[in-house]
Parts: structure tokens; sequence; C-alpha cells
């Protein structure tokens, strides 16, 4: 079987500019996602807390702490300028290079030992003359400047989803080969038969998008006219992945509590790449006012509220955001 990744990544290279350095720091990270998938389907990737918190507040777990260290060491031969990562503080300086990448070592993290499909997200951006090769100028670009994205999913299959602009394409690794043997283009259809919500926060949600779910929650008994069915496997990488796979809305809004006043995704690593993975593939994603890919990035760990999924669904609940907010306006 070829190595279709190869001469995906060898045909990239030939596109000129820092296509070369692009394709050999996606190749490097494919490299490392297989190590990383093999330790976590043998069971040898350490488990457990790992005690300290990572600059989100939230406890690194070993494998977080492990998938960190792969990478980088995978990296450190790749025509990297800077490395920045959700397990550290600050962004690192690397060998040198027109790129920076920015990580999601492991999404997921609360179903380590669950089983349940984790994953690695990436963002590649230019580093420009203008950055003066300062890693805080260089990771405040907003989205829409990324040279490429994707994410790995450590699941039954080891799948590498990567976006480089011109579509959404997803790989799948042949363990009997040792290559990325299958490719497949992703296009996600407009129309949503599912959403994907921690119920559990929807208390706390802005009102006006308890009522758009609400509707989504009546099906064919309420104003939408049809029914809907919900999915939601807490791990980034595995609802992004089914959502390009067969359509549907993920949310998870800014809401009340202080704690995710601002929601609880990372915009640099997680809403960023999955939002230009998820409109490469024909659909939208929205901080619910906009353009995730137009937010100006906020501080490195900055956390944003995140809508995506299917284009016409997307529509329909950030208008009700907008509708709500007109109102609520006029009502002052
Ligand atoms: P990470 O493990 O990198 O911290 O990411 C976890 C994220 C994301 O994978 C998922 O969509 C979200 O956390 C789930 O959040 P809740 O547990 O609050 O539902
Ligand atoms: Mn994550
Ligand atoms: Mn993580």
């Amino acid at each position: 079987m070829d190595d279709v990744l190869k001469g995906y990544l060898d045909r990239l290279s030939g596109e000129g500019g820092d296509a070369l350095a692009v394709a050999a720091v996606i190749a490097a990270l494919a490299r490392a996602a297989v190590e990383l998938h093999a330790a976590i389907r043998n069971g040898v990737a350490p488990t457990g807390d790992g005690g300290r918190a990572n600059a989100s507040g939230e406890v690194q777990k070993p494998l977080d702490l492990l998938a960190d260290e792969l990478f980088l060491t995978a990296l450190q031969s790749a025509p990297l300028h800077c490395y920045a990562s959700e397990e550290q503080e600050q962004p690192i300086l690397m060998g040198g290079g027109s790129l920076a990448l920015a990580m999601d070592p492991l999404d997921g993290s609360s179903n380590i030992e669950t089983n349940i499909a984790v994953g690695t997200i990436f963002s590649l951006l230019p580093v420009l003359p203008e950055h003066g090769g300062r890693p805080e100028r260089i990771f405040a670009q907003a989205g829409h400047a990324q040279r490429a994205a994707g994410f790995f999913v450590y699941g039954a299959q080891l799948l590498l989803i990567l976006t480089c602009g011109a579509g959404t394409e997803c790989f799948v690794f042949d363990p009997t080969t040792g290559k990325y043997g299958r490719r497949t283009s992703c296009r996600i259809p407009a129309q949503a038969c599912e959403y994907s919500i921690n119920a559990a926060n929807r208390r706390h949600w802005p009102r006006p998008l308890q009522r758009y779910l609400r509707g989504l929650e009546l099906g064919g008994a309420g104003p939408r006219g049809r029914d809907f069915g919900m999915r939601y496997a807490g791990s980034l990488v595995a609802d992004g992945y089914r959502i390009l796979q067969r359509g549907g809305i993920f949310l998870y809004p800014a809401d009340a509590r202080d704690s995710h006043s601002s929601g609880r995704l990372r915009q640099l690593y997680e809403a960023n790449p999955i939002a230009f993975c998820i409109e490469q593939a024909g659909g939208a994603a929205s901080d619910g006012v906009g353009r995730m890919l137009d937010r100006p990035q906020g501080d490195l760990h900055g956390k944003v509220p995140l809508i995506f999924g299917s284009r016409d669904e997307v529509e329909i609940a950030t208008r009700h955001l907008a509708q709500s907010a007109a109102v609520s306006t006029a009502a002052e």
C-alpha cells in the first residue's frame, strides 16, 4: 500500500515558499503520532494525575506531559522558530525556521482512563519579519493566518485530519504497513441532524442559546419540525471528527460561571485549528458573534466560546444570539 500521506506532502513540498517547511513539520508530527498512539493502545502510557496544573489551571496528567515531551523531541530537527503548547506556560524557542507551531499535545485528557478516543491538535503559523522573532507577536495572529492545521485521533484507528488551506483531508494509518495508507476528502453536510453539547452546563448558558437548544430537543414537535440526535464524546477531536464525517453542530458557549465566562476551549491550539479544518470542509465555526478565524487572538492560553459544524445550523444558532443581543440592547 502506498504511503498516501508521503505522496501528499511531497506534492505540497513542490508548491514553493514555506510549503517545504510545512510538509517537514507535518511529517514529523505524523511520525510522533504513530509512537503516541502505540503507547496509548498498548497501555504503556501512564495514567493518573501528574499533580501539577497547566496555564489553564487544569491538572496535568502524565500522558499530557508524555505527549508534550514526545512531540517536542520529534520536532527538534523540524524548521520551527518556536513552539507553544497547552502544557507549557510560555513558548519555547526552537532551532529556527519560518514557522511557529501551537499544540494541544493530548486533547480529551478526561477520557484517558476510559478508552474513549483522545487526540492531538496542532496549528502552524507563519513567522513574518514584522514579528521580530518574538513569540508573543507570532502567536498573536488571528486564526485566518494559519498555514496549516489539523488533529490526530487516537481511537480504534489512528487518523490525521489535515488542512493546508485547500480542503480538509483525512489520512488513516495502517499498522500492518506502518504507513498512512488511505486518504479521503472531508465535506460536511450543510444540514445538521445531531447536536453536541455538555448538557450539564445548560442551566448556565445564555438564555437565547437555551431557547435554541429547546428547539432542537422538541424536534418534530417543536419549531424545527424535525427530530435531532445528541452525541457528546468530551474529546474535541472525537466530536470534531464525527461532525466532519456526518455533520452536526458543536456548542461550547461562554456561560454564567466565572470559570466559563470566555468558554472552555483555548483559541490558539483548539478553536482555531478545528475552525480551519471545519471551514475547509465546507462547514462554519463561530465564537457566537463572528467567524472564529477572524477573532483577534487574546492571551496565549486564552479561552473562547466555540460553535462549529454544519454551515446552515451554525447560522441558525448564531442568529439566535444576534437577535437576542439586538432585543436586549433595544430593551435597555
Ligand atoms: P484537554 O483534554 O486538552 O484539556 O481538552 C479537553 C476539552 C475538549 O477536548 C472537550 O471538548 C472539552 O474539554 C470537554 O469539556 P467538558 O469536560 O467541560 O465537557
Ligand atoms: Mn484539548
Ligand atoms: Mn490537552
